[in-house]
This record gives C-alpha cells, structure tokens and sequence, in this order.
C-alpha cells in the first residue's frame, strides 16, 4: 500500500469480545482473553505497514457499571500483558497509556510507566492503549489542567486543549474502526476524530484479523476528506 493513503492514526474501539464468548457457550471473560491476542496480531500488523500511531480502546470511564468479575479479569488481563513488554521493546514501538489512571492499581500503573519509560527511545509505531478512557474526561482534564495555570482565557485555544489532551503530541485520528455492528462512538476520542474517517464493521473483535484492517484501510484510503473545504 502507498505511504500517500495510509492514515497516519488508527483508531480502533475493540467491541464484541462479549458477543463472541457467547456464541461459543463460553464465559465474558473468555472473549476478553481472545481479543487480547486480536490486539496483539492487530498491532503487529500496523507495524508491519509502517502505521505512525494507533490507539485501542480497552476500557472506557464508563466501563466500570460492569460486574465486578468481569473488571477484574479485564485489569488482570491488562497486567499480565503489561508484563510482556519486551516484545513491544524489541518491535521499536512506542507504549503510551491514555485515560484516567487514579482508580487503577498500584502494580498496575507501575506497569504502565515502565513500559513507557523503556520504550520512550523507540521510533517505531506509537501504540496507544486507552484504558479508563472517556473522550468527555479527556477533555475536562484537558480544560482543568489550563484553568490551573490561571493564564489569560484567550490563551485558550484549540491548540492548547489538543496539547493538554491525553494524546498530546500525537496527530488527530484519521481512521476509526469499530467492529461488533455497533455504530456509535461510545465516547472515544471525540475531540481528536474530530475529523476521522469512520469505518464500522461487522466483525466481533476477537475474529478481526490482519485482513480486516487491511479493508479498513482500503475504505479509507477510497474516501475523499474535505475537511470543510471543496
Ligand atoms: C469490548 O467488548 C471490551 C470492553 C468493553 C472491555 P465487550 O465486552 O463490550 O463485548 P460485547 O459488546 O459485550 O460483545
Ligand atoms: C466501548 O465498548 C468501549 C471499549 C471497547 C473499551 P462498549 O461495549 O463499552 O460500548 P457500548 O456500551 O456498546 O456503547
Ligand atoms: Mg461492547
């Protein structure tokens, strides 16, 4: 694929985990489990095409109106993955986590900036997770963050929040993909898809496979952007 039509963000909501498990008879968790080696295979894919940045969503603010069970698996889940960092180290990718870490574990937050910090000299693609994410949170932490530095209200501008933003640094989302049949964004991240490209698709996410995104590309790269513009 040409370098011209790849978007240089990848957004991509990993919806369906839960639908799978029941189509097999198996318990929630079960999908959870599979859709975390949809996110691995997914990953190495993007590095593989030369994707600059791509962010998964693993769990929203709102996420925690789940069973307690089913929490529990997904945060054990998350620390054991944590755990294989080497591998994301030796691929030349960038860790970076993006949410609300304040109600996570002790353990596990010390997971997340220790991956980030070894791969901080990494130039490869720039792997977002977003765990304990809420677009709207992203926003309103965003906006705390400047009033507390009690400068002038006209400093605030679009540049300013996008620069205090969870995803600072990082281009908007050009492609977001959501699997499952669901057509919605569930307050993913609303300000920076702005003005994405939105793909849904039917899959459920633990079945999405390097074609998928591939196709999602291909779509992609089939639209034509205006951006408000002719
Ligand atoms: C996505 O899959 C994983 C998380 C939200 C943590 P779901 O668990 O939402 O799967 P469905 O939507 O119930 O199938
Ligand atoms: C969105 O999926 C959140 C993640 C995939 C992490 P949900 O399953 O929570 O979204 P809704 O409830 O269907 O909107
Ligand atoms: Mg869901």
């Amino acid at each position: 694929m040409e370098k011209a039509v790849l978007p240089r963000h990848i957004g991509i909501i990993m919806d369906g985990n839960g639908r799978w498990a029941k189509k097999r008879l198996l318990p929630r968790t079960a999908g959870h489990i599979e859709g975390a080696k949809a996110f691995r295979k997914c990953l190495r894919h993007c590095v593989d095409l030369g994707i600059e940045c791509v962010t998964f969503y693993a769990f929203s603010t709102e996420n925690w109106k789940r069973p307690k069970d089913e929490v529990n698996a997904i945060m054990k889940l998350f620390s054991e993955y944590l755990d294989e960092g080497l591998d994301m180290y030796e691929e030349n990718i960038v860790m970076r986590f993006i949410g609300d870490r304040t109600p996570l574990s002790d353990s596990l937050k010390a997971k997340m900036e220790k991956l980030e910090r070894e791969t901080d000299g990494n130039n490869g693609t720039t792997c977002c997770l977003a765990v304990n994410y809420g677009g709207r949170d992203d926003i309103l932490h965003a906006v705390k963050t400047l009033a507390a530095q009690g400068g002038d209200i006209s400093d605030i501008t679009e540049d300013s929040i996008s620069s205090n933003l969870y995803t600072s640094g990082l281009p908007d989302v050009d492609l977001l993909i959501r699997p499952s049949g669901e057509q919605r964004i569930s307050n993913f991240l609303i300000w920076q898809a702005a003005y994405a490209e939105y793909v849904f698709m039917d899959v459920l996410w633990p079945d999405f496979s390097e074609k998928d995104l591939d196709s999602a590309i291909a779509v992609f790269a089939g639209r034509n952007r205006r951006f408000g513009g002719l």
